[in-house]
């Protein structure tokens, strides 16, 4: 790493993710500023405590009706400074937020209080999240309930997990080994034991996972790196051999077009129908209706599912009746799983 944070190497929290040291240098900056002004206030206050203490002799008050420099000066500093931070952190969020090339795709659902977690061959797993070390990853996530938050702290990434409607977090994981996930959001009773564990697997270690559910023999599950008295009993279960996969989300959804009746008005082959074709419909920018354009991605699918009358393709009718309460969140994601797979 090129960047060793004194802070977190104090508190015990690896860098194991490739924004870790970029998240570390600017916190670091925040603490060694900080530091540096708690001790330029300190001396002055107490070189004038001695200064101006109260004197025996007597001593008059000098009448002192204002200054400008001064002003300027504890105005400007600052300003200065925090639009400084400013840019920095805006420049490593964007960094955080931008697409990565050829992510694993992984849907997470928070409940209260656990994660359901699958992969896009179907495989499901409960608190136990398996990661291919160096290769780009991007959750979507979303929340059955309340508000909950997924944070990995070893990764320094967190991300509120909402309820009607997608977050996403993408990363690449550096360091193979066990690390802890915690809930960050109260969301009720709890709240403190919605944990899970993030697996870090080499890239052909994870590909046998996804087949066949069997971890490497070398992982253990109780070993959590840097975690300092972070529990270590997380209500766990891996999707293994005896839960193989039958379908994929995106054959559950293909069913689900079907037996919903979507299929009467969305075709599967980019044939214009009552509805836009679902074919090579994932990550185009539409025109709607109202001139706009918006790109259809997880929460633009989702929105028209729920209320498919608020942005209406431009040269459609509105006509599609909504979806809201009679879809769960799991069969959402399968929907989205299909179109996705139409390319
Ligand atoms: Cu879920 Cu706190």
């Amino acid at each position: 790493m090129f960047w060793q944070s004194a802070y977190a190497s104090t508190v015990g929290l690896p860098q194991s993710s490739t924004i870790a040291p970029t998240v570390d240098i600017l916190y670091d900056f925040l603490v060694y500023l900080s530091v540096f002004f708690l001790i330029l206030v300190t001396v002055v206050m107490v070189y004038f405590t001695v200064k101006y203490h109260r004197s025996k002799t007597g001593r008059e008050t000098a009448y002192i009706v204002g200054s400008h420099t001064l002003e300027t000066i504890w105005t400007v500093v600052p300003l200065v400074l925090m639009l400084f931070v400013f840019a920095w952190g805006l420049k490593g969020y964007r960094e955080m937020r931008a697409p990565m090339k050829d992510p694993v795709e992984i849907n997470i659902i928070g409940r209260q209080w656990l994660w359901n977690i699958e992969y896009t061959n179907g495989r499901k797993t409960l608190n136990e999240l398996v990661l291919p070390k160096g290769k780009p990853v991007r959750l979507i996530m979303t929340s059955e309930d309340v508000l909950h938050s997924f944070f990995i702290p070893n990764f320094r990434i967190k991300q509120d997990v909402v309820p009607g409607r997608f977050t996403t977090l993408s990363f690449i994981a550096t360091q193979p080994g066990v690390h802890i996930v915690f809930c960050a959001e109260y969301c009720g009773t709890a709240h403190s034991d919605m944990l899970a564990k993030a697996v870090v697997v080499e890239p052909e270690e994870f590909d046998e996972w996804t087949r066949t559910g069997k971890l490497p023999a070398h992982v253990n599950l109780n070993q959590i790196i840097g975690a300092v008295g972070a529990p270590t009993s997380v209500a766990a279960a891996t999707g293994n051999g005896s839960s193989q996969p039958s379908q994929t989300p995106a054959e559950r959804g293909k069913a689900l077009a079907a037996s919903k009746g979507c299929i009467a008005c969305h075709s599967d082959n980019g044939t214009r129908m009552v509805g836009p074709s679902y074919k090579g419909i994932f990550g185009k920018k539409e025109e709607m209706a109202d001139g706009t354009m918006v790109t259809v991605d997880e929460n633009y699918i989702r929105k028209s599912l729920m209320d498919p009358n608020a942005q209406i393709v431009k040269g459609y009718t509105p006509s599609m009746p909504p979806f809201a309460g009679l879809l769960k969140d799991e069969e959402v994601n399968d929907l989205i799983a299909y179109i996705k797979s139409l390319k």
